[in-house]
């Protein structure tokens, strides 16, 4: 499911949203003290299967995701490329679509598409991440662990 364009249905979502709840909050809502915390998800650099060509000629509001290689999104607006973690920064459950374009299952955080909070308890948006291209007109990489500005775009 890496490579594809997701859109998921009312059942799909809460499926979703239990999985996440159970795994990411560790069962407890996510607030206990004595609740394990989100499983950490190692940052670096990610291959994606996507090219800047190829996402280029999507249409804006394309929406890659990547959570299982390094729990982000590649997503294409009019401003081009970039990408964005997946992570709440609420309480750091996995966020899925929903809402504006992003909802967290965990205590109903919502997103707009550049990460922006519509909705708390979050109190801040989506980090961005350096994207580059494995080789020109390779494969998109996605390096987690260098935040960008949320402004930054390839074109
Ligand atoms: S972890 Fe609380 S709203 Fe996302």
């Amino acid at each position: 499911m890496s490579e594809s364009t997701v859109t998921l249905d009312r059942r799909t979502f809460c499926a979703c949203a239990l999985t996440a709840t159970a795994v990411a909050c560790g069962g407890g809502g996510g607030g206990s003290a004595s609740a394990p915390g989100p499983t950490p998800i190692p940052t670096g650099p990610k291959t994606t299967t996507d090219t800047k060509a190829g996402l280029l000629a999507t249409a804006s509001g394309t929406i890659r995701d990547y959570r299982d290689l390094g729990a982000f999104w590649l997503i294409r607006d009019p401003g081009g490329i970039f990408a964005m973690t997946a992570i709440c920064t609420h309480q750091g459950c996995t966020i899925g679509q929903g809402g504006p374009a992003f909802a967290c299952p965990c205590h109903g955080s919502q997103y707009d598409l550049v990460g922006a909070v519509t909705q708390g308890p979050a109190a801040t948006g989506l980090a961005h991440f350096a994207v580059s291209e494995s080789t020109p007109g390779g494969a998109l990489v996605v390096n987690t662990a260098q935040p960008v500005p949320a402004g930054t775009r390839m074109t």
